[in-house]
């Protein structure tokens, strides 16, 4: 995670870096630091807390410069306090480093450096590297850094600034993003691109071992060995509008109720010209693949699970959601047969990513389904799927989730039409349906003023439930993610016919139990467990199609009314008011909803 800056040109650059690195934050927010060379001196300013406060403290202090490197932290190694904030100094502090990874052999190279005289200040892993820089250092800085971390092993992508070469900027990465890039008034490094918006648009994705020596006019890229490479730049356009609030009180309530468009050009691209064929990439040998393993993260995980259930419908192969973090560690069969979907929001998840490569390696075919293009799980796929949800802030996933289930639908139905295993006129069918999606999502996202008033009733409550059966079951889990994630109330998911099998323990009176109902998915049976709920007072809250369904009539406590819907739109229709609710509920308890404690939107660190 932690997301990093650099600039050098002829604007001032504390200002510039501050604001960059608000727009990275997503990234990491427990503490912020930038350093600058200013008369000639390098200075440091950093803080604990979030970038906020670093212009606090920055503020009231002498800025003048145009060069300088920032950082904004996720902690690994060392508590988030001022001391282990970047960016972190060489022993002359001439010298400052900022990281985004892990170095994985720092303590060895930390004890072999202090036995050498240097001395550490920090619980960081990556001070170590402002050191080993020093050490190396003859006068050329680019060569230094690359002596350094040929000595490194781990993830990391690294800035580094000295005030012996003050007109340049040296970058270097293996395993987390790092882009460099040209514009109007001078050169820039960043983590991502949304940060460079308005500053530049023509960039350069570093890859692994590569590293950057970046003057106000000019960079120059060179690999492990020192050899320059030569790649044309990629144009980027983002839309200014994408990373405002936009009269929006939070990003998550933005990014909830910009679903129908999200959705809907998510689904649009993926369809023909007439509208009724589907476009989708293909990875060779796809069609002819004995098994599919659905990879992902998080909310990205739910998306697969779902997609486990929607394609179960047509494929008739086995087919399973695995965490990407347990795809890795376990011995599950792959072969060249097997086709890997991952899926990840932001293309960047390390373990999704090691999830694709050890995929790869076993000769399995790879499809990514990301939202961000060019990204590394984008790259290293055999073909990519691109959900088009646009940037996401918040770091709770909602609009990039119901794209996901889109576009994942989606890509089932086109799988299962190569294999002849689904009639044409299901795929026309679905198609067709889809195309009132957004509608419906609009209607849905009606419910809000009752979710308000919801949420003010239930967000004292210690537990909730989330029961579902079916393709609702991962959407119930959603909702409990969401809840647990901004508002920090215990919630848990389960298929509604396992809650006898223990969780029903949990129901107390009053206890809130958010049941998903609908006429599509086992409703007799999910009726007969809203019983066994009522019948220990829990709390009932239904979220149906059916809304007068007289059963659900008698038990209910509330009732969320989605319109009716099926297929692929079902699970997406049902997760709109579970997203409205745990906002609600967050913010009736005051909690940062769009920056939750201890989490980070991209997990780029195992
Ligand atoms: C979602 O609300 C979470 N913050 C998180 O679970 C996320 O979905 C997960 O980290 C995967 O991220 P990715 O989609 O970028 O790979």
């Amino acid at each position: 995670m932690c997301g990093i800056i650099g600039y050098v040109g002829s604007e001032e650059a504390a200002p510039l870096l501050l604001q960059s690195l608000k727009r990275l934050e997503y990234r990491g927010y427990d503490s912020a630091g930038i350093a600058i060379i200013r008369d000639g001196r390098l200075v440091r300013f950093r803080r604990a807390g979030k970038v906020r406060d670093l212009e606090d403290c920055v503020r009231s202090e002498e800025t003048r410069s145009t060069i300088g490197i920032g950082h904004t932290r996720w902690a690994t190694h060392g508590a988030p306090t001022d001391g282990n904030a970047h960016p972190h100094l060489d022993c002359s502090a001439r010298l400052a480093v900022v990281h985004n990874g892990i170095l994985e052999n720092y303590l060895e190279l930390r004890s072999r450096l202090a036995d050498d005289g240097h001395t550490f200040a920090s619980e960081t892993d990556t001070e170590v590297l402002a050191h080993l820089i020093e050490e190396r250092y003859r006068g050329d800085l680019l060569l230094a850094v690359r002596q350094a971390i040929a000595e490194c092993s781990g993830a990391f992508a690294v800035a580094v600034l000295s005030e012996d070469t003050p007109d340049r900027i040296v970058v270097a990465k293996r395993g987390s993003p790092l882009v460099v890039a040209l514009g109007e008034t001078g050169a820039f490094v960043s983590s991502d691109v949304p940060a460079l918006l308005g500053k530049a648009s023509d960039v350069q994705f570093l890859l692994d071992d590569e590293l950057a020596e970046i003057r106000s006019d000019r960079f120059r890229i060179v690999n492990l060995d020192g050899v320059e490479v030569e790649r044309p730049a990629h144009r980027v356009s983002i839309d200014p509008v994408s990373i405002q609030k936009g009269g929006y009180k939070h990003f998550m309530l933005k990014e909830i109720c910009e679903q129908p468009r999200s959705t809907g050009e998510t689904i649009r691209e993926k369809q023909a010209a007439d509208g009724a064929d589907l476009l989708i990439p293909s990875v060779e040998g796809m069609a002819a693949c004995d098994a599919v393993y659905l990879v992902a993260c998080g909310t990205a995980y739910h998306a697969a699970l779902v997609a486990e259930y929607l394609w179960e419908e047509h494929l008739p192969i086995p087919l399973r959601a695995v965490i990407a973090s347990e795809f890795r560690s376990r011995r599950i069969h792959v072969t060249p047969k097997t086709l890997v979907v991952a899926i990840s929001q932001s293309g960047e998840t390390i373990d999704t990513l090691m999830a694709v490569r050890r995929a790869r390696e076993s000769g399995a075919r790879v499809l990514s389904l990301v939202n961000a293009e060019r990204s590394a799980i984008d790259r290293e796929s055999d073909a990519a799927v691109y959900t088009r949800a646009g940037i996401e802030i918040g770091v709770a996933a909602t609009k990039t989730f119901t794209a996901q289930i889109a576009a994942l639908g989606l890509v089932g139905l086109a799988l299962a039409q190569e294999r002849g295993t689904v009639p044409r006129e299901a795929v026309r069918e679905e198609l067709r349906r889809l195309t009132l999606l957004p509608g419906r999502i609009t209607e849905a996202l009606r419910l809000e003023p009752t979710i308000l008033e919801l949420a003010e009733r239930l967000h004292h409550a210690r537990d909730v439930l989330f029961l579902a059966r079916g393709v609702l079951f991962p959407i119930a889990l959603e909702g409990a993610l969401k809840l647990k994630e901004i508002s920090y109330v215990h919630a848990e998911g389960y298929p509604a016919g396992e809650m006898k099998h223990g969780p029903i323990a949990l129901i107390d009176e009053g206890t809130p139990v958010i049941m998903l109902v609908s006429h599509d998915v086992a409703r007799e049976k999910t009726l007969s467990n809203m019983e066994e709920v009522k019948a220990r007072r829990g709390c009932v809250v239904a979220v149906t199609d059916t809304p007068d369904d007289p059963t659900i009539r008698r038990l209910a406590d509330h009732v969320l009314a989605v319109p009716t819907s099926s297929g692929i739109s079902l699970p997406i229709l049902f997760s709109i008011p579970l997203q409205l609710l745990a906002y609600h509920i967050a913010v009736c308890r005051g909690t940062d909803v769009d920056q939750p404690r201890n989490l980070a939107k991209t997990v780029t660190v195992e």
